[in-house]
């Protein structure tokens, strides 16, 4: 595996492997890799001949400056992984070579980033959308990986390569969790012993209230239900619960209008740290 730290030589590298013809496949990180990052590789992997991975805190999309500085950022353990999972190009800049100027770039993303991450965090798609706009631009992938946690980030990010016209395929992965059902992520590190335990119930309870949806409960009440109940525990907040179109990102009425399906999406603080989930409804 290479590490590489200038775009000058990602350049280079990538234009080596499609002189050879591979097929080449980008999993963009913030690094603290965990094994949900790492099925994302794994899944590249098999898909693609190069395999190109970027760690990079990228400050753009960070709206609250705590949240940058509190980010885990673990860069050596981070290229140990990605070298025994058998990545071609780690690509760890920093942020001077990513950004030598302001990106002063602002991207009609549209309605798709206007609710929910969009409306309690201004700017953040905005920045996801120049940085991996950028790495885009710099690789060229054929395929780019993403994490359905973040599930409103692979509309908006749909939404950035149809503006910009990038010929890439986006390929959402599926949520990997812990055995207790809590969703993996970067975050997690930070919960307390007594916030780890509790967070499971996150999941348990999108679980259960898409089993109830069986019953033909209407999506207010189901909606309602699932923010009762977490709040009902201590040290526990929800921040907004939407059952969603997962095309448009809207919220949806009624299930009459759950014509692609609905996705019903969370963030929850507990303490300071601020985790999201989703969960897919039954059609
Ligand atoms: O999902 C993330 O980790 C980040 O938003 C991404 C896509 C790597 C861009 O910084």
């Amino acid at each position: 595996m290479e590490i590489i730290s200038t775009v000058a030589a990602l350049r280079e590298a990538v234009a080596k492997a499609k002189a050879e013809s591979l097929t080449v496949g980008l999993v963009p990180t913030m690094g603290a890799l965990h094994a949900g990052h790492l099925s994302l590789i794994e899944r590249a992997r098999k898909e693609c001949g190069f395999v190109v991975v970027s760690v990079f805190v990228n400050p753009t999309q960070f709206n609250n400056p705590d949240d940058l500085r509190t980010y885990p950022r673990t860069v050596e353990a981070d290229c140990a992984k990605l070298e025994e999972a058998g990545v071609d190009v780690a690509f760890v800049p920093s942020v001077d070579e990513i950004y030598p100027e302001p990106d002063t770039r602002v991207f009609d993303l549209g309605p798709v980033a206007e609710v929910m991450e969009g409306a309690m965090r201004p700017g953040h798609f905005n920045g996801v959308a120049q940085i991996v706009s950028k790495l885009f631009d710099y690789v060229q992938p054929d395929k780019a990986y993403f994490g359905e946690k973040d599930f409103q980030q692979i509309a908006v990010i749909r939404r950035m390569v149809e503006i910009e016209g990038f010929n890439v395929e986006i390929v959402p992965c599926p949520i990997k969790r812990e055995a207790d059902g809590l969703a993996m992520s970067s975050r997690n590190v930070r919960l307390t012993p007594e916030q780890r335990e509790l967070a499971p119930v996150i999941h348990q309870v999108l679980t259960d209230n898409a089993d109830m949806a069986k019953d033909g409960l209407d999506l207010q009440s189901l909606r309602d239900m699932v923010v009762e109940e977490l709040n009902s525990y201590d040290g526990m907040e929800v921040e907004y619960y939407e059952i969603v179109d997962p095309i448009t990102l809207q919220p949806l009425e009624n299930w009459a209008d759950a014509k692609n399906g609905a996705v019903g999406c969370i963030t929850v603080w507990l303490g300071d740290v601020r985790l999201i989930d989703n969960i897919k409804y039954p059609d």
